[in-house]
């Protein structure tokens, strides 16, 4: 089989921060394959990389569900590596679309090892580009973390005691999927006097970003789920220059 896979970082929203790497596989590509939307939407991924897709390609959208059920995710990541096997075995160039970095919370990983779990000679390259903390902190104009600060990065908070022991911890704190517990997360900010030296990033670099970069009078927040919270311990380093 001569067949590849490509996993792709397509960024947080800017079609422009893809790398030149990663709009080379792309382009070159015979099969694009990318998360599908939903209700009749396109997903983050396509419609980051739509302007660099070809009309000749094949576009193969992929049913992965944003649940927790083990099973429900097994099921969904053999039925897309079934998909994704039948191009590599016709000897096809097949590239995997995410959004932020393929390597960075992102089910390519998940496609990845099942393929490899079916067959171990499949070749397959991931090509990595800018994740959402990442894109957050440069819209901030914030150093994500300077000099030997320690950075937490919290995917998904399933006990509220993780973000206190991660604010114990480091100097900079990033939640993702922030959007399920913003309330009880302002909560805990707020009782460390730490709102102020916390921001939101909403589809960061995108061209419906939105940011929120002082917590303090916005206890009721509404986010959608592509939002990144970041807390930034100290602020030392605009008093130092
Ligand atoms: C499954 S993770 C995917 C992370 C992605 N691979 C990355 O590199 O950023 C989804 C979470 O990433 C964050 N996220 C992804 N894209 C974002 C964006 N453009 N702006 C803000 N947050 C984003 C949100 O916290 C979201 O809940």
């Amino acid at each position: 089989m001569t067949g590849k896979l490509y996993g792709v970082s397509v960024g947080p929203g800017d079609p422009e921060l893809i790398t030149l790497k990663g709009l080379k596989a792309i382009q070159s590509a015979d099969v694009v394959a990318f998360p599908a939307g939903k209700n009749g939407k396109p997903g983050m991924a396509e419609s980051i990389a739509q302007t660099y897709l070809q009309p000749h390609q094949e576009k193969l959208p992929l049913e992965l569900p944003y649940v927790q059920d083990p099973d429900a995710l097994t099921t969904a990541w053999a039925v897309a590596t079934d998909q994704l096997y039948e191009h590599l075995s016709r000897d096809r160039r097949v590239v995997f679309i995410s959004e932020g970095d393929v390597s960075f919370y992102s089910t390519f990983t998940y496609l990845m090892l099942t393929l490899r779990a079916r067959d171990t000679a499949i070749e397959i390259q991931t090509i990595p580009g800018v994740c959402s903390p990442l894109a957050a902190a440069a819209e901030l104009g914030l150093p994500l973390t300077i000099w030997a600060e320690k950075l937490a990065v919290l995917p998904l908070l399933h006990n509220l005691a993780e973000l206190e022991t991660a604010l114990d911890w480091a100097e900079t704190v990033v939640l993702m999927k922030v959007n399920r517990y913003y309330p009880q997360v302002w909560q805990i900010l707020r009782s460390r006097q730490l709102l102020q030296n916390s921001s939101v990033v909403v589809r960061a670099t995108s061209n419906q970003q939105k940011i929120y970069a002082d917590l303090t009078n916005l206890a009721d927040l509404s986010l959608s789920y592509f939002s990144v919270l970041i807390v930034r311990r100290s602020q030392q380093w605009f008093n130092s220059s």
